[in-house]
């Protein structure tokens, strides 16, 4: 099989990762903090040396400010969830994922909050300043993603967040698509709150993700429960991490994770970005060359992570898709990739766009192949 949907989650894992799941399941698999036992010790310090893996690719104040979490969706909906009040205002934008998009439109219809959605520009990019101009006396958050997950632009979060910070709002950062591909110094960037999966590009298992809480945030935990530490308070212990992580964390999923990183680490983010964006211009320059294809998003590959939209005028999107699946063995993502307000601005909504994702182990000959298959499939266009 071809696979070219590493927007959605990574495959293959490096070898490094799948040797950590089974060493860790094999040795290591206690539950991490709940006994004193030298296994429980060991898983414990497993989380813990994942915290401060995560603290220093990111630069975050302290490893304690890094909360293990199922998923991207999972991380944001503890940060909403955890710190809105009533009657706030929050500034988000077209380009949101629903992860981003859905809780905050729940809180707005349940008369909680009230929302402004940004527009992108024409390519998939959000003017800082046309966040600015949505700031209100009551703005308390402008919650934004890292890179569009259907254009794979990377938006401007260091101008957007010093513009929120003008106006004491907080600065929430979807870092779904850009963890693990695209450098990013929270400290320095004023981000707030960052978001995201350890699935995708920091090459780890499903079920893993984090939520990164700056000093300015107080956020209330939505999920209560063990801690392993202090068993004896009636309520959650306030204390950071575990003040937010009631339950037993997915430790295994973190090894992977700590691995995926490791990789990453390894072979260098930048040199991750630079293969994959490579590849998305080998298939726009190809498509570019036959009518019929119209592809999505800013030219400039310094804009874009390796993400690539595009319509094909002869087929929808859906069916395409399944034939490159069912035909050829090529598994790529049609649709409106849970994103419904960039199809909307796009023109591309109901239908969606066809969107190719590849990963540190995709190849030229991975697109040749899918360029081929598209030729073929509509009629050599
Ligand atoms: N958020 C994932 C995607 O963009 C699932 O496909």
């Amino acid at each position: 099989m071809i696979y070219l949907d590493n927007a959605a989650t990574s495959f293959p894992k490096p070898e490094g990762v799948y040797a950590a799941l089974d060493r860790f399941a094999r040795t290591s698999l206690a539950n991490p903090g709940r006994a004193g036992h030298k296994m429980a010790l060991a898983a414990e310090h497993a989380l813990d040396d994942a915290r401060h893996r995560l603290n220093r690719h990111f630069n975050g104040r302290s490893p304690d400010r890094w909360v293990f979490t199922l998923n991207g969706t999972d991380a944001l909906n503890m940060a909403f969830k955890g710190v809105l009040n009533d009657g706030d205002h929050v500034v988000t934008t077209d380009l949101e994922h629903n992860s981003v998009s859905r809780p905050l439109v729940a809180l707005a219809e349940a008369g909680r909050i009230t929302l402004t959605r940004v527009p992108a520009d024409a390519g998939g990019t959000v003017d800082p300043a046309a966040v600015a101009a949505a700031l209100t006396p009551k703005t308390r958050l402008v919650a934004v993603t890292h890179a569009s997950n259907v254009l794979g632009t990377v938006q401007p979060v260091v101008d957007i967040a010093a513009v929120a910070r003008t106006r004491d709002a907080l600065v929430l950062v979807d870092a779904a698509q850009t963890a693990g591909v695209v450098p990013l110094d929270v400290q320095a960037a004023g981000i707030d709150l960052l978001a995201f999966p350890g699935h995708k590009s920091l090459l780890g298992p499903t079920g893993t993700g984090a939520l990164y809480v700056g000093p300015r945030v107080h956020l209330r935990p939505w999920r209560e429960g063990g801690t392993g530490g202090d068993s004896s308070t009636p309520t959650q212990p306030k204390e950071f991490p575990y003040y937010l992580e009631g339950g037993t964390p997915n430790v295994l999923g973190v090894a992977g994770l700590v691995a995926g990183l490791d990789y990453v680490e390894e072979h260098g983010v930048d040199a991750i970005r630079r293969h994959e964006v490579e590849l998305c211009d080998r298939l726009r320059a190809s498509l570019a060359e036959v009518p019929g294809f119209e592809v999505f998003g800013h030219a400039d590959p310094a804009r874009r992570v390796g993400t690539v939209a595009f319509r094909c005028e002869v087929m929808p999107a859906a069916d395409l898709g399944a034939i490159l699946d069912q035909s050829f063995d090529i598994a790529l993502r049609p649709g409106l990739h849970c994103a419904p307000y960039v199809h909307r601005a796009l023109g591309s909504y109901p239908d969606g766009l066809v969107r190719v994702s590849p990963g540190p182990f995709s190849t030229p000959a991975d697109i040749d192949h899918l360029i081929g298959a598209l030729r073929e499939v509509t009629g050599g266009i």
